[in-house]
């Protein structure tokens, strides 16, 4: 059996514009690497955090990695040491699922690290307990399609219930990150405790046929049900140049375009690769002509989920 392992969980898009809490994929980068080392201290340790400019706390009772791997470990009564090195290749409070990339790369890599003692399905409660650490909230949209790979829709919470969905092969997505942070924890908080009957049907619609339309690849579907009545209204107010960069990308031929999470990062759908990169140099000019700087990223919708580095 190995001593010690490294894992890259990816980054995600959660909520895909209707599907709050319901609907999310994963993408190729950016993403977190992990590495643990067995040792015999008979405790989980965090040795080193890079790449988080000093957020994150190295405090094992509060980190999502260390809590996730402290459960874990707790419930097959291992007492093994554990000493865990994060590096964060993605941005903190981006709205790309960098709590969940770490809560997925964690579980994987401890399982992987025991030889597999559980199934793939099993380790998401656990990265799910990291969200709710990172944001009080175990929202699964994030870390299931960051486990899973792929786009995921959660019908249920209770019981769990979870489902990977076939998207077609062309599908691209583009990320913009501009240097702007919104905790998802304050963007829970502000959104509305009552919706209106005419939005949840509109909403309950368009869920609906972006899952149509992803599964028959019927794209002009994909483009028709991009559209969130419930939470997009309340969020975007949070991130500067939304109308304009959504309005933009749009004119460019994108599928459809929204807040990436709980934001600030924006996404978008394209069917081609083409169409995708002109959209990541169009965000970015926006987002410049704000004075706001900013990444972009350009991914297939990633199926592979984490990776044994
Ligand atoms: N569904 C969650 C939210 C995702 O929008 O609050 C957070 O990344």
């Amino acid at each position: 059996m190995r001593d010690s392992i490294k894992v890259f969980a990816p980054a995600s898009v959660a909520n895909v514009t209707c599907g709050f809490d319901i609907l999310g994929f994963a993408v190729d980068q950016p993403g977190d690497e992990i590495t643990l080392k067995k040792s015999d201290s008979g405790k989980v340790s965090i040795l080193q955090i890079t790449g988080d400019g000093g957020a994150l706390p190295m405090d094992a009772d509060k980190n999502t990695c260390s809590v996730v791997i402290k459960m874990f470990l707790n419930d097959l009564g291992i007492d093994t040491g554990i000493d865990i090195y994060l590096d964060k290749k993605m941005p903190l409070g981006s709205g790309l699922g960098s709590s969940a990339a770490s809560s997925v790369a964690a579980i994987c890599a401890i399982n992987e690290l025991l030889g597999k003692p559980k199934k793939l399905e099993e380790l998401l409660p656990y990265a799910m307990e990291g969200e709710r650490v990172a944001c009080g909230a175990a929202h699964a949209d994030n870390v299931a399609p960051g486990l899973y790979g792929g786009f995921v829709l959660i019908r249920s919470y209770d019981p769990l219930d979870v489902i990977k969905l076939k998207t077609p092969d062309k599908l691209y997505a583009t990320l913009v990150h501009p240097h702007i942070e919104v905790q998802t924890k304050d963007a829970r908080e502000i959104l509305r405790k009552r919706i209106y009957f005419k939005d949840s049907v509109k909403q309950s619609g368009n869920v609906a046929g972006l899952i149509a339309g992803l599964l028959t690849s019927d794209y002009g579907l994909i483009s028709r049900s991009m559209h969130d009545y419930i939470v997009e209204p309340t969020r975007s107010i949070l991130i500067p140049g939304y109308n304009e960069v959504k309005d933009a990308v749009m004119d460019l031929g994108a599928l459809g375009a929204g807040i990436s999470g709980s934001g600030p990062s924006i996404f978008a759908l394209s069917k081609d690769k083409i169409t995708a990169e002109k959209i990541a140099l169009k965000m970015k000019s926006v987002y410049a002509g704000f004075r706001i700087e900013s990444e972009t990223y350009v991914s297939k919708i990633n199926q592979a989920g984490p990776k044994i580095l």
